[in-house]
């Protein structure tokens, strides 16, 4: 990716971290975007300026990373989050998203339905009219029967894939894999999301549907401020 996409999301990253405040349970997002909150987070924590920050991670690579700069880390447990900053793949002018292109969206929904404060953080080309126009949505399925369920799932989105990138199938932090769906240019997100979870083998979707509540979109002529 060109170095000035990078430029744009660490601006959206800082400008979310701006609403951390200190003795603060924040959880923790997972990408390339990110990455950015989660080490500026870890500047302030290192520099004094935040104390007594706990981080919720929705992955174990954002978990290392965590460590890493200095954030305490903790399991997620039924505590409400003050905060979760993350990145998405979609955003529409509702603020619905598609999320899961990194994977990591089980783990990232189990945690973000705990706030109600959920802070997306994107560069300008993440945001869309409708979802769907760009990205899949990432469909997390279980391993065992997967070829049955990957069945089930066909009939309701045809153009679909198993997330494959080498020899074998890509598989996330739960142990799942997950089918790429591609979608229709017309679909309702609510009807489909039930459908999906309806889906015998269907573990979670990509769909976060009414959870953000707040986006920093970072376009080369400014960071962009939304809120639901
Ligand atoms: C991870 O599973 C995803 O939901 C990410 O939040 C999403 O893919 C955004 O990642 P980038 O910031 O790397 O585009």
């Amino acid at each position: 990716e060109p170095l000035n996409l990078e430029a744009l999301k660490q601006q959206a990253a800082v400008r979310a971290t701006d609403l951390v405040r200190s003795g603060m349970r924040v959880g923790l997002g997972t990408g390339s975007t990110a990455k950015y909150a989660i080490e500026e987070i870890g500047r302030r924590v290192g520099s004094g300026e935040l104390t007594g920050i706990v981080g919720v991670a929705t992955s174990e690579a954002s978990d290392v990373l965590a460590r890493q700069v200095g954030i305490v880390v903790e399991p997620l447990d039924p505590r409400p989050l003050d905060i979760a900053i993350d990145g998405a793949d979609e955003i529409d002018p509702q603020l619905d998203l598609i999320k899961g292109l990194g994977g990591a969206l089980l783990r990232e929904k189990l945690t973000e339905i705990q706030t109600g404060t959920l802070v997306i953080i994107a560069d300008h080309t993440k945001t869309v009219a409708h979802l769907g126009q760009k990205a899949p949505v990432p469909i997390e399925i279980a391993r065992f029967g997967f070829l049955s369920t990957i069945e089930r799932l066909r009939a309701i989105l045809p153009g679909g894939r198993l997330r494959q990138p080498g020899a074998q199938p890509y598989v996330t932090d739960n142990g799942n894999y997950i089918y790429d769906g591609q979608l229709p240019p017309e679909f309702d997100p609510a009807v489909l999301e039930r459908q999906l979870k309806g889906t015998l083998g269907v573990v979670e979707t990509g769909f976060f549907l009414g959870m953000a509540t707040h986006a920093f979109v970072a376009a080369p002529d400014g960071v962009q401020e939304y809120r639901r």
